[in-house]
């Protein structure tokens, strides 16, 4: 039977809530399709900051490169600043294992309405670069307390590092509807953005049809005419606006999943929902596990079991189509541990093809 290592990263708030929900589907699932998952976990977290002054060992990212995939909950608590958070986890292992690819698929779902008069057949992908650009290290603060106190924030653009995330989204577009969207903001920032602009037409391919908007007419029109787009490819900090925005008008930011991939796969990929740990509902038992099942199904499709994520996929829509089971983000009374639970009844059973005994 094939078996897979996975590290789970929690995490803090609702991270640690909708994880369960993520391994009980894919066991699961696991269980009908004929493969195995086994977990390491790690309590890698704003609280383990707080206990021992860092948010993983020193040799944490060693201990988790030789797994096949990476699932992580989310992470943020009050209290620990975010730049430590996500600087001393998040970050890290996007950058240090190559992930430069971040996935984030929205599609409208039937039975999730959505805050838009008409946004049904939503199905589009954001494609955003998620090692370098605007998140970078480079850059101060410089007279502190001083009426000249300035702070200076480097964005870094590297040739190889945008020309792997367009060819990755064209490729994708190539395989899809074959229209790309690249989100730039050329006319107000003129040296990086022209210079992804001028390799989006150096990578162009010719079965893909392609245009550039500027981010601020593009956010616009994901929420006027959402339908309309199939590919957006952008930089790290407008992919990871663009990702919410889109989620948003999909229905909410609990239900979108990410996969940050290693597409070369010589470090394992990371897969996590698009949300945060919500610090307002945490500990409230009420998050909306789908950003965590949607994730865990992508974690399906990369380590070979496209079927059984299209199950996982299957299973949860059809609980949201067919039920009134839902989480209070979508209007219900239900719990995660209550959504799961009809999840796990589904399985199989909304039309996905389970393995025969
Ligand atoms: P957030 O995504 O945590 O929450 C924004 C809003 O959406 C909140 O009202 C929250 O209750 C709601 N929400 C989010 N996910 C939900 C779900 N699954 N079900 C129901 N409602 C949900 O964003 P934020 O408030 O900007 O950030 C909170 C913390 O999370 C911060 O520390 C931030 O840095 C961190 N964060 C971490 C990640 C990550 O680990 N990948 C991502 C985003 C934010
Ligand atoms: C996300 C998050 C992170 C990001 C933050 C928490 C650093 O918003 O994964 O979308 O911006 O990458
Ligand atoms: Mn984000």
């Amino acid at each position: 039977m094939t078996s897979h290592r996975i590290a789970l990263i929690p995490g803090d708030g609702i991270g640690i809530e909708v994880l369960p929900a993520a391994t009980a589907v894919l066991d699961a699932v696991g269980r009908r399709h004929g493969f195995t998952l086994g977990y390491d976990t790690f309590d890698w977290s704003c609280e383990r900051y707080e206990r021992e002054g860092a948010m993983m060992p020193a040799d944490g990212l060693d201990r988790v490169r030789h797994h096949d995939a990476i699932l992580l909950g989310a992470v943020g608590r009050p209290g620990v600043p975010d730049h430590v958070s996500l600087w001393g986890l998040l970050i890290p292992i996007r950058r240090t294992f190559r992930q430069y690819v971040n996935l984030r698929p929205i599609t409208t779902l039937d039975g999730v309405a959505g805050p838009l008069r008409d946004a049904e057949g939503v199905d589009l992908v954001v494609v955003r670069e998620n090692v370098e650009g605007e998140y970078s290290e480079i850059g101060g603060r410089l007279n502190r307390g001083f009426p000249e106190e300035m702070a200076v924030q480097e964005s870094v653009f590297t040739r190889a590092g945008v020309t792997r995330v367009l060819d990755y989204a064209f490729e994708l577009a190539a395989g899809r509807r074959g229209v790309l969207t690249s989100a730039t903001k050329s006319n107000g920032i003129i040296h990086t953005m022209p210079f992804w602009d001028e390799l989006v037409r150096e990578r162009a391919l010719p079965a893909v049809s392609w245009n550039q908007e500027h981010i601020d007419a593009l956010a616009a029109k994901v929420v006027l005419r959402p339908r309309e787009f199939d590919v957006i490819v952008a930089s790290n900090l407008f992919g990871d606006i663009l990702s919410d925005l889109a989620a948003a008008v999909a229905g909410g930011i609990g239900l979108a999943p990410a996969a940050n991939l290693n597409p070369e796969r010589d470090f394992p990929s990371m897969f996590e929902p698009v949300h945060g740990s919500a610090p307002d509902i945490a500990g409230t038992g009420v998050a909306n596990p789908v950003g965590a099942l949607w994730s865990a199904a992508m974690m399906l499709d990369h380590l070979g079991h496209a079927e059984a994520g299209d199950e996982v996929r299957a299973a949860f829509r059809a609980v949201l189509a067919e039920t009134p089971v839902r989480t209070p983000d979508l209007g219900g009374g239900a719990t995660t541990k209550e959504f799961t639970a009809e999840v796990l009844n589904r399985l199989g059973t909304a039309g996905g093809r389970p393995r025969q005994a």
